[in-house]
């Protein structure tokens, strides 16, 4: 387990905290239309992060090819019919070029500024000359708006209990998943990031935003800078 990232509840936890069974669980959000609807019909799509394919799945159903990576190999067990790639994102250095590449679940904001910028290099170096990358980061009041909850109509409630300053901008956020049948409990280290401190980071790896994906400017569509 990383310093400062911790999970609780049934089955196997990943290194920053994440249950597998839990992600098993959650239903797939508006993520794939959101892709679906910024890239090109059939393009090839790297995937970092895919946990166990809760959006993996729903892109290959919609007719991308995928390429799932993620660090914990007990995530990627469950992915099915993506190739997987287990390891770290931010050493990811596959020699080949991708028409997307897709970092999303807010990892832009993982609290290590180190790791941070060594995800947004493995999106640079993987994207194709034309090709786009997807972010997904967090809304302007994910820091200040806690407690706070929402009940899925699925039938389970997740809710952010706190998040308390660590130090040098970074909080650290505990997340919980309630269902009828069992608790999971998530706590990871986050970095808020202004506008221009999120453009800043993505300057610093070759990319620039060209879009802004959806109302809440929670999805971003970035380009290399040529
Ligand atoms: C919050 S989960 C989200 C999974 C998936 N994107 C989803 O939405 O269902 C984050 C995933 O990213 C993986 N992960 C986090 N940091 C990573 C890193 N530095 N390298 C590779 N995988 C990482 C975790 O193992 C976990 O499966």
């Amino acid at each position: 387990m990383r310093e400062g990232y911790e999970g609780t509840g049934p089955g196997a936890i990943t290194p920053d905290g994440c249950a597998v069974e839990l992600y098993a669980r959650l239903p797939v959000g508006d993520e794939p239309d959101v892709v679906a609807a910024a890239v090109p019909a059939g393009a090839h799509i790297l995937e970092l992060g895919s946990g166990v394919g809760r959006v993996t799945h729903a892109l290959l159903e919609r007719g991308f090819t995928v390429t799932a990576v993620d660090e914990s190999a007990d995530m990627l067990s469950r992915v099915h019919g993506a190739r997987t790639i287990c390891g770290p994102i931010e050493s990811l250095d596959l020699g080949e070029k991708f028409d997307v590449v897709m970092l999303a679940s807010f990892l832009v904001h993982t609290g290590d500024e180190e790791v941070r910028r060594g995800m947004l290099r493995a999106c640079a170096r993987h994207v194709a000359r034309g090709g786009c990358v997807l972010v997904q980061r967090e809304g302007p009041d994910y820091h200040t708006e806690v407690p706070r909850e929402r009940v899925d109509p699925s039938g389970f409630t997740v809710r952010i209990a706190s998040v308390e300053p660590v130090g040098e901008g970074v909080n650290s956020v505990r997340a919980e998943y309630v269902f009828p049948d069992a608790v999971w409990t998530q706590t990871f280290r986050a970095r808020p990031l202004t506008e221009e401190q999120f453009e800043s980071a993505l300057a610093e790896a070759g990319l620039e935003v060209d879009t802004c994906l959806t109302a809440d400017g929670t999805w971003v569509r970035a380009v290399p800078v040529v």
